[in-house]
Order: C-alpha cells, then sequence, then structure tokens
C-alpha cells in the first residue's frame, strides 16, 4: 500500500489523510517536521532525525504521547506497510488541536507519519547545477525562534524567499541572516570550496543544522579534506572556486551561479563531484524495515 499515512496509531492512503481544522499547526504553524529519506529499504540517518526532532519538542515544550522509542518503532511499521524500498518520509509533529493560541488546555500533539515520494529538481540539475538569487529574504533570528529547529511556522519566510526565486526563473534563494552573513537556501544548507578547503555556515549564523550537511562534512574529513564552519559573506560566495548545496528532499546538488554570475568556472567541481559519489555510496546505510 505505497503512500500512506499513519496519524494518531490509524493508517490510511495519504490521499485521504486528515487531521482536525484546530491543530495548532494548521492554526498558528505550531508544529515540527522532519523530512528522511528511504533508500534500499533502509530509513536513512534515522535516528538523527528523531533526536533532532525531540530537541524541538523539547524547546517548543509539547505534550508528546511516544517516547522515541515508540516513534522510531512507529516510523519503521509504516515503511514496512508502505513497502516501498525508496521513498520520502514526512513526520510532523504538532503541539496539538484547540482553537486559540494559548497552549494551555489543548490535547497532546498530535503525530503523522507520511510515506510518499519526492524529487525537488530534475536530473539535469545535478548535471548542470542550480543557478540562485541572492533573496531579499533573510532568515529568522535566533532570539525570536532557532533556525535549528524545525518549526513549521518558520518555513513561511523561506516559501516567500522561494516563490521570489521561481518568479527570477532560478533554482533558489540564497538567504543571508540579519548580520548579513550568508545562511542558507530555502531548504538547502551551503557548501564553497575554495582552494580546496571546504567551508560552509557556522550552526550560528542561522541554518538549520542539516543532517545531509553533517553527513557531508564527515563524508569530506574521512576522504582528506579540511573542513571549515565559519562566518560567510556574499563575497565569499562570488570567489569561491566551486559551491553546492546539501538536503535530504536535495541531497547534493551542484550550485553553479549566483545572480546571473558564474561561481568558480560556473560548471560542478571536481570536489563536488567526488561528495555526491561518496554521498550515494554512503545512501546503503540505514536502519532495515
Ligand atoms: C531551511 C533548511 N535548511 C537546510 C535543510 C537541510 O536539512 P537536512 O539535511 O536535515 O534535510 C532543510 C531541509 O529541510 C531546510 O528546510
Amino acid at each position: 500500500m505505497p503512500k500512506l499515512a499513519w496519524i494518531n496509531g490509524t493508517v490510511m492512503p495519504l490521499e485521504s489523510a486528515v487531521v482536525s481544522a484546530a491543530d495548532h499547526a494548521h492554526l498558528y504553524g505550531d508544529g515540527l517536521f522532519e523530512g528522511i529519506r528511504m533508500y534500499h529499504r533502509k530509513v536513512f540517518k534515522l535516528d538523527e532525525h528523531l533526536k533532532r526532532l525531540y530537541h524541538g519538542i523539547g524547546y517548543l515544550g509539547f505534550d508528546m504521547p511516544h517516547s522515541y522509542d515508540e516513534l522510531r518503532a512507529i516510523v519503521l511499521d509504516t515503511c514496512r506497510q508502505a513497502d516501498m524500498s525508496e521513498g520520502y518520509i514526512r513526520l510532523n509533529v504538532t503541539r496539538g488541536t484547540g482553537l486559540g493560541l494559548d497552549p494551555k488546555g489543548i490535547t497532546p500533539a498530535n503525530v503523522m507519519v507520511m510515506i510518499s515520494s519526492l524529487a525537488l529538481y530534475g536530473p539535469e540539475k545535478y548535471e548542470i547545477g542550480l543557478s540562485c538569487n541572492l533573496s531579499p529574504i533573510r532568515t529568522i533570528p535566533a532570539d525570536s525562534l532557532d533556525p535549528r529547529v524545525k518549526c513549521i511556522g518558520r518555513y513561511a519566510s523561506n516559501i516567500m524567499a522561494k516563490q521570489i526565486a521561481n518568479r527570477q526563473g532560478t533554482g533558489d534563494g540564497l538567504m543571508l541572516n540579519h548580520e548579513g552573513y550568508v545562511a542558507e537556501g530555502t531548504g538547502n544548507n551551503l557548501f564553497l570550496v575554495q582552494d580546496k578547503v571546504i567551508r560552509t555556515p557556522h550552526p550560528s549564523c542561522g541554518i538549520l543544522k542539516g543532517i545531509t550537511r553533517d553527513t557531508v562534512i564527515d563524508l569530506a574529513r574521512e576522504a582528506g579534506y579540511e573542513v571549515r564552519e565559519d562566518f560567510l559573506t556574499v563575497f565569499d560566495v562570488r570567489s569561491a572556486d566551486e559551491a553546492f548545496f546539501t538536503g535530504t528532499a536535495t541531497e547534493v546538488i551542484p550550485f553553479v551561479s549566483l545572480d546571473g554570475t558564474a561561481i568558480g568556472c560556473g560548471k560542478p567541481g571536481q570536489v563536488t563531484l567526488d561528495l555526491m559519489e561518496r554521498f550515494k555510496a554512503a545512501t546503503h546505510s540505514g536502519v532495515p524495515f
């Protein structure tokens, strides 16, 4: 039964899966999500995603009805029922159901596991690379809502940035933080390569600390590259030899021009191509279901 959803204990086809209109994420964006991939009948980086989710649950103070181990078992069981060897898992946890902003008196968290497929970019973009615009939308500052928390409400600004990118005919918008340092794409983390050194925005630059980002950092270090988490500016992007983005949905994709100006030679670079291969090989690991 592909494309299904588990919602608060009930399994149903994804197309007919519904939650209450008074769900707090629907009313206020008061929820968290994880996008997770399955490769080769295994869930990739399941525990890393669950840890990030539970850190967010603690930060936002949700009343969560399932322990970590229970939710882990629910995700794996739902994957088994969906019976797909490759796919995309969307795990949503919202504060609960109840009208009104005050979190007092609403139900415990609503939990949803949705199994589907997702491809953000066509295969040609992985060969020629993405062109991006410098987005006028800045990331939300950490003293309002820490960007390391994958909160649903935060995404309204990323969606506006993506809409501007679509209007400008680019693949994505590169977002800066409020201090003017480079943060990330609308759903991706940024990496630059200069003189064989790999640099990526430091987690305190207003980014989601991506799980693909962490995987690529580990793979790059294992391969002998120097990787630095740094405070980067638009100048660093424009003067890089190569650039690429990472994300669960995107995987690893070359980023070859900003506002119409080529980065390096304007083509996917050798380090990028090497890490794309290493990432592909790494997707054979995971939790079997
Ligand atoms: C804003 C943002 N940055 C980065 C990422 C990449 O994170 P991950 O590799 O954990 O998917 C995402 C993924 O959804 C994202 O939404």
